[in-house]
């Protein structure tokens, strides 16, 4: 057994010794789109449409390029009076439309230019993937079956980028390709269009998947302008270092260790940066104070993690992190805050951000105090354990994975 001489109390805001450990942190065409009056029948495109484009584009003042490549082509209809995009005020939304035929481009092109969309042309996955990072299309009309790079790979890679994910991506696949659906489901296809086109449902569904990644990204920004004021609140301790950074990646491979789901995971990982936001609420006087806390100053601390569940509670995407940030020092025994929660309930995600939590604050160093050992900190938590803080069970399963981590 380790002897570590220290008064380490369980908590990261509790302290040693000395000054305070202040881990801070941390809208197509008046509903043109949608004109579901009986003048708008189902209709499929045909070469009347064609033509029909054609006209259109005169009537309408539409313009193309073409790139040195030959693979770029920019289509805008520019409104007439009567064509205002519905409910996506003035700004109109971008359509990517990929496909290596000229010709079944042509026909989404032209759908979608009547339908009031700017509308970018790739003749290429390659070209594709250039065009979403320069251009940042609000929705992508995907191709299958194409040479080199296929649809599947190029939804694949946007998916998988955090600047591109939110974008929707719609397959074209043949009427009855089950292979193709399903295999698009598993890249992340957000859904799935038959040629030839029916006119009346790409519209909707274009409509539909451009509004709902507009939502997105208002949720994603209000998402990141947490996420910022948790790090900000993390840089105003000089003392804690890369403490956020390091839950999140101890988080998600503890995580994986314990086979919790992707969403726990992710929660976990979010309890890192978010597990203190509540802090910004607590008075500098407090929070940045060295030495011993008073008692009611210590009331005073302890209501970061209220306020912190506060700031996250209007987000619904928030709602499997809050249990972290409110239960993050609770104990096993009951002698937690800031309920009392006792044993199982206490949320399982709260008991598990707070072993990372402990074992990070324990092997790093602060001005109050040493970085312990690996060893060292596992030792000072099952002392903590038997004295009833933590969840004998989990315990066990977080030094055999600290042990596995060190030894691989
Ligand atoms: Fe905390």
């Amino acid at each position: 057994m380790v002897q570590s001489k220290c008064n380490y109390t369980g908590s990261t805001e509790e302290k040693v010794s000395g000054s305070n450990p202040t881990t801070l942190y941390n809208s197509v065409c008046k509903n043109h789109a949608l004109r579901t009056q009986s003048e708008r029948h189902s209709e499929q495109l045909s070469n009347n449409d064609l033509k029909l484009k054609e006209s259109y584009n005169k009537d309408c003042n539409n313009y193309a390029s073409v790139n040195d490549n030959g693979d770029l082509l920019v289509s805008r209809s520019l409104q007439g009076k009567e064509k205002s995009l519905n409910n996506f005020e003035n700004d109109v939304p971008k359509v990517l439309v990929v496909d290596d035929h000229p010709a079944s481009r042509m026909t989404a092109v032209a759908l979608l230019g009547m339908e009031g969309y700017e509308v970018i042309e790739a003749e290429s996955g390659s070209a594709a993937v250039h065009l979403v990072s320069e251009k940042q299309p609000d929705l992508i009309l995907l191709d299958v079956m194409m040479p080199e790079m296929d649809g599947f790979e190029v939804c694949q890679l946007l998916k998988q980028d955090e600047q591109t994910r939110l974008i929707p991506v719609i397959f074209i696949t043949a009427l009855n390709d089950r292979r193709s659906r399903i295999h698009g489901i598993e890249v992340g296809a957000d859904d799935f269009l038959s040629k030839p086109f029916d006119r009346l449902e790409l519209a909707a569904r274009v409509k539909s998947l451009v509004r709902q990644k507009r939502l997105n990204e208002d949720l994603d920004h209000a998402e990141r302008a947490l996420f910022s004021i948790a790090r900000a609140i993390e840089s105003r301790d000089p003392n804690t270092g890369d403490h956020c950074e390091r839950l999140v990646k101890l988080g998600k491979a503890f995580g994986e260790y314990l086979g919790l789901s992707r969403n726990q995971i992710r929660d976990l990982m979010w309890g890192g940066y978010l597990h203190d936001i509540g802090k910004i609420g607590i008075p500098d006087s407090v929070l940045l104070k060295r030495g011993k806390l008073s008692p009611q100053e210590w009331e005073v601390m302890k209501r970061h993690v209220l306020i912190g569940e506060k700031i996250c509670q209007p987000l619904r995407s928030m709602r499997g992190v809050i249990p972290i940030i409110r239960s993050h020092h609770e104990r096993w025994d009951g002698s937690g805050y800031p309920d009392g929660l006792k044993g199982d309930q206490i949320p399982l995600l709260a008991q598990v951000f707070q072993m990372i939590d402990i074992y990070d604050a324990l092997t790093s160093e602060r001005p109050y105090k040493k970085a312990f050992t690996s060893t060292e900190a596992l030792s000072i938590m099952i002392d903590e354990t038997n004295k009833g803080w933590h969840n004998q069970e989990l315990m066990h399963q977080f030094a055999k994975f600290i042990n596995t981590v060190n030894n691989s």
